[in-house]
Formats: C-alpha cells, structure tokens, sequence
C-alpha cells in the first residue's frame, strides 16, 4: 500500500496475499512456456493452470472440468448472460435479473434486449434482498437465464439463491428442448471465502468469481459452468478453456489467483465471516454512539442495537443471520454527501468507496442498489461503503469510527455556522 492507511475498501479490490505475489512472480519467472505448447515448459504451464482450476474448483464444490478461467468477474457475468441467451436463444426468450445486480450482470442483459430478447428485472425490498416469490413469479416457459448475484457487493445483502435453486430445479424439463431450463447464474464475486459458495447447494449451473476480491490479482478470474450446460463463446480463436474461451491462459494470474484462495479456504469463510462481523459491529456502534443520526442501509446483521434500516423510518430490521454478509456495510450520513465524507476520510488516512468503485465510472449517478431499495436522496447521496476482509484489525476500525464521527461532526458544525 502507498501509505500506513486504513484500508476499508475490500468490496472494490482486496491488497494481495505475499503467497499470491509470490505465485504470479514464479510463474512470470520459471512457467513461461505457453500451455498448449508440447515441450516440457509448456507442459509445466499447463501443469501450473491445471492444478489452480482444481482449487478453484474446490472452492465452490465443482469439478475442475466445469471451471473456465476468464480475465475477471465483469467477463465471467458477460460469458454468463450472453454466452447462455445464445446458445439457447430456440428454446425461449426471456432473461431474469435482480434490480441490484453488478454493472457486468445488467449491462449484458440490456445489450441482450437490444438483440431481441425480453429481460425482466425483478425489483427489490427496502432491505435490497429480492423476494424469491417476486423471482419465480417472472419465471415463465419462455425463460432461459435467472441471474442473481449471491452478496451484494454495495450493502452486503444476501440474496436466497439457494431456495431459489431448489425452486428452479423442480420446475426444469427434463427433457425436451427445454431441458435443463432455466439455468440459474449467480455472481459469487463477493461472497467466495466469506460465505459457503457450493455449486451444488445453491443450485447454480452458472457461477462467477474473480481474483482480485479474494487477495489475488485482478484481470482473473473463473466461470463455473455446470457440465452439460452449452455456452456460446465470447471469445473465438484456438479452442482454449474447452472452446469456451479462447486465448493463452493468463498463467501468472490463475497461479496467484490458486495461491490467494488456497490461503483464503484455509482460514475458511465461517472465521472469515465471524472476523467480519465483529470488525461490523464495532464500527456501527462506534459510529452510531458518536453520531446517532447514521443510517445503516440493508439488512441488519443479528444482535445489532437498533434495526434501522435504508429507506425506512426506524423500521424493524429483519435481524436475519442470513440476510447480510456482514464484510460490507453501507452507511449513510444525511447532510454530508458521500464523495465528501470519502475526501475527508482519505486526509485522515482511512479509505472507504462512495458505492460501487467499478460503477464510479458513471459519476454524478445515484447508485443503482440504494435507489432500487427506494432510500430517500438524502440518504442515497450521502452513503459510503465500508468493507473487510481478514487483514483488517479492531484498531483500525476503532479509527475509521473515530474519523466518520470527526467528519460528521465538523460539517455539521461549519453548515450551523460560527
Ligand atoms: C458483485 C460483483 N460482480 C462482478 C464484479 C466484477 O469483477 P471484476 O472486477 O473481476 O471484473 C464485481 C466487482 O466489483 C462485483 O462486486
């Protein structure tokens, strides 16, 4: 990191893991050969992509032959969405996405319904869970794609894909032109090593993660594709990834995302999960005894003290253990917009997002998941995300409260006037 800072922006990117460093420099330097190259440093490449597709694999209880590596989350989604309304574009035309869906899920179906297919984008509660009823009431014989992501990666919502799963499986055809249908994809991106991500479980044939939000590199990342499940490539040239993705493997970055997950598993998501948690409710506490008026936007985790939630006045909170991940926490400070509070943060060494970081290319924009959970402007526009992950200390949680209350309170004070 540039400098000693608090680092509180996990859902955005995570800071590598020395084993994943380590991997991509050893790849760069000793695995160089191309993977479908015949010769013995070819075959140790392939070797090294190999083994990495069997940990990955293992991560979200699949098989290595139904991992495909892909250059991030964003394409994985993209391979997803497009790659499945295709190859299946005879057997129906409809495609199911939640309204709080990644940038990299909504925009490919928007680009499918200017391609002639019908989307339907299911709305969301004022906590940002989609209702299952809400999902499966929009699942028609026409649909191909049901696309919910498993943890929102801008409140931490926890969306029930597995009951969906289970729905959706007892629906299928199990034979016909319509086997199979509809595939049920879900973005994992945030919820790989904080949560249990088992293909099986939750009964996706589609599952998407990314390097870089486990503590490996970016620009990789994988595609879990049920077996038997039919793709249409996005990328067309020499067959790689069994024809479902051309292109040389990217073999420093599946070797280091393989280093950075095997140490992520190893801690395991339930102490992953359980760290965070607490990192979550010091900071809220802290937070709210400094400054009362904060709005914690979603679900609110188990034992928290008063169940506020975003757009809501007071409401209960749903205080449902599997309602939010608790890695990332979205706060509000009414009167103080977030891109403020995110510069005042940063003068004092604590960095946070305003949102989504890979939907700030659309600046000035409310952000799509508070607006669809129907939070009030005020609330909307002044909301910042904070996010953990394991290298994150109570200390420096402690600090980051501290510097919010501080913030919060000088602009107040300078908008009162002397
Ligand atoms: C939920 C979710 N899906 C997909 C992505 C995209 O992943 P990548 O940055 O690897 O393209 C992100 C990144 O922020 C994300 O949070």
């Amino acid at each position: 990191m540039a400098d000693s800072g608090v680092y509180l922006d996990n859902a955005a990117t995570t800071p590598p893991f020395p084993e994943a460093v380590a991997a991509v420099a050893r790849a760069m330097e000793s695995v160089y050969g191309n993977p479908s190259s015949r010769h013995r440093l070819g075959l140790d490449a392939a070797n090294v992509v190999e083994r990495a597709r069997e940990v990955v694999a293992r991560s979200v209880g699949a098989e290595g032959s139904e991992i495909v590596f892909t250059g991030g989350g964003s394409e994985a989604n993209n391979l997803a969405l497009k790659g499945a309304a295709w190859a299946y574009r005879r057997a129906g035309r409809r495609v199911v996405v939640t309204a709080v869906e990644h940038s990299s899920v909504l925009e490919p179906a928007r680009w499918l319904e200017e391609m002639g297919f019908e989307v339907v984008v299911v709305p969301v509660g004022s906590d940002g869970r989609a209702g299952l009823d809400d999902v499966l009431a929009v699942v028609t014989p026409e649909t191909l794609v049901v696309s919910v992501m498993h943890v929102n990666n801008e409140v931490g919502a926890i969306q029930p894909v597995a009951a969906l799963g289970r729905r959706l499986g007892a629906v299928r055809p199990t034979s016909g032109r319509r086997k199979g249908l509809p595939l049920l994809h879900v973005d994992a991106v945030q919820s790989l090593g904080r949560l249990d991500v088992d293909v099986r479980a939750l009964g996706a044939d589609l599952l998407t993660v990314s390097a870089h939000k486990v503590h490996g590199p970016k620009g990789v990342g994988a595609l879990f594709v049920r077996r038997g499940v039919r793709l249409v490539p996005l990328v067309h040239g020499g067959g790689h990834e069994g024809g479902r993705r051309s292109g040389t493997e990217n073999v420093p970055g599946i070797a280091g995302f393989s280093a950075a997950l095997e140490r992520m598993m190893a801690l395991g998501p339930s102490e992953v999960s359980r760290r965070a948690a607490d990192l979550r409710r010091r900071l809220v506490d802290a937070v709210r005894e400094g400054w009362p008026r904060v709005v914690v936007n979603g679900p609110a985790p188990v034992g928290s003290r008063t169940g506020r939630t975003g757009g809501g006045e007071d409401a209960v909170a749903p205080h449902r253990e599997d309602a939010v991940a608790p890695h990332i926490v979205s706060l509000s400070f009414p009167g103080v917009p977030g891109e403020v509070m995110q510069q005042h943060l940063q003068a004092r060494g604590v960095y946070v997002s305003t949102g989504s970081a890979c939907g700030s290319h659309h600046r000035g924009r409310a952000s799509h998941v508070l607006e669809a959970m129907g939070c009030p402007p005020d609330v909307a526009g002044s909301a910042v995300r904070v996010s953990f992950s394991p290298l994150n200390t109570a200390d420096e949680v402690e600090r980051a409260a501290g510097a919010m209350v501080e913030v919060a309170r000088s602009l107040a004070q300078r908008r009162a006037g002397p």
